[in-house]
C-alpha cells in the first residue's frame, strides 16, 4: 500500500530530512585522509541526539552503526570501522536516515577524499545528474519506470552500469515503504505517480561492470570487478509538474565550497 502525505506531514520529512542535511555536512567537515568511518559515524550519531533524531539504521534488522559507510568499491551498507582509515584519492559513499517527528529521512552522498582520479570523478557527477534528472520524472501523471529509464539511460550512455540488487523506495513513517523505485526501466511502465508520493530515489552507478557480491559481514556490497561505485541519493514528494525535493545537498555546498561538485 502506498501512503500518500498530506501536506503537513511533508512538512514534518521536511524537517527530518535538513537534520539529515546538516548531518553530512558535519560529515563533510571532517572527511579527509587518516580519518577513519568508525570517526565519521560517531560525528553523525552525536549530531542527530543532539538535535532530537533517532539513527533509524542503527538496529535496522541487525545493522550495528548510524551511516553506511561505503569505500571505493563498496556500493552500498558498508559498516564503518575504526580499521578503515580513509586515504587521498579514495571516494567514500555515507547513506543514512533519522526518525525525526515519526517521519524518516534519507539521503546518501558520495565524497572524494582529498585529489580522486578525474575517470573517477566523472563517475561521482554522473551519478549526481542522474539522480536529478530521475527526480524531474517524479511529477504527477509520469510512471515509475519513467524514473529509472532516464537514470538508467544517461549512466549506460557514459559507459557505466546500473546496479540491480538495490533500489530506493517509498519512504515515511517507514524507512521502507511501498513502491520500489528502480534505477532502470522502461518509460512508460509502473505505476502512475500521484501528488504526495514520497520516494527515496537512489541511484547506484558502477565505473565497470554492474555485478555486486556481499562481503563477508553479510552487509557489505562490492562490485565484483572492484572497480568503484557512486550513491547518490535523495527524498522527494511527488507533485504537479515539479518534484519537491525533501533532502538537501545545500549544507554539505556550504563547506565543500568550490571543491563541491
Ligand atoms: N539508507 C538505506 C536505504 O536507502 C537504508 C539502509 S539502513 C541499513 O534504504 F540498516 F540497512 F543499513
Ligand atoms: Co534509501
Amino acid at each position: 500500500m502506498i501512503f500518500l502525505k498530506t501536506d503537513e506531514e511533508v512538512e514534518l520529512m521536511r524537517q527530518s530530512n535538513i537534520l539529515l542535511g546538516k548531518t553530512f555536512a558535519e560529515l563533510a567537515k571532517v572527511i579527509k585522509p587518516g580519518v577513519t568511518t568508525a570517526e565519521l559515524d560517531k560525528v553523525a550519531y552525536e549530531f542527530i541526539m543532539d538535535n532530537g533524531g533517532k539513527p533509524s539504521c542503527l538496529g535496522y534488522e541487525g545493522f550495528p552503526a548510524t551511516l553506511c559507510t561505503s569505500v571505493n568499491e563498496q556500493v552500498v551498507h558498508g559498516i564503518p570501522s575504526d580499521k578503515v582509515v580513509l586515504k587521498d584519492g579514495d571516494i567514500i559513499s555515507v547513506d543514512s536516515c533519522i526518525l525525526l517527528n515519526g517521519f524518516h529521512s534519507d539521503s546518501a552522498y558520495t565524497f572524494p577524499v582529498g585529489e580522486v582520479k578525474p575517470e573517477v570523478m566523472q563517475l561521482l557527477r554522473t551519478t549526481k545528474e542522474a539522480l536529478y534528472l530521475g527526480i524531474e520524472q517524479a511529477i504527477t501523471g509520469r510512471r515509475l519506470g519513467d524514473i529509472g529509464a532516464t537514470i538508467q539511460t544517461h549512466c549506460e550512455r557514459a559507459g557505466y552500469s546500473v546496479v540491480r540488487e538495490f533500489v530506493g523506495h517509498g519512504i515515511g513513517r517507514d524507512m521502507h515503504e511501498e513502491p520500489e523505485v528502480c534505477n532502470y526501466g522502461r518509460r512508460g511502465n509502473g505505476i502512475v505517480l500521484k501528488s504526495g508520493m514520497t520516494l527515496a530515489i537512489e541511484p547506484m552507478i558502477c565505473l565497470g561492470r554492474r555485478n555486486v557480491i556481499i562481503e563477508e559481514d553479510g552487509w557489505t556490497a562490492r562490485t565484483a570487478d572492484r572497480k568503484p561505485a557512486a550513491h547518490y541519493e535523495l527524498s522527494v514528494c511527488v507533485r504537479d509538474g515539479k518534484a519537491d525535493i525533501l533532502s538537501t545537498f545545500d549544507y554539505i555546498k556550504e563547506v565543500l565550497g568550490d571543491r563541491f561538485i
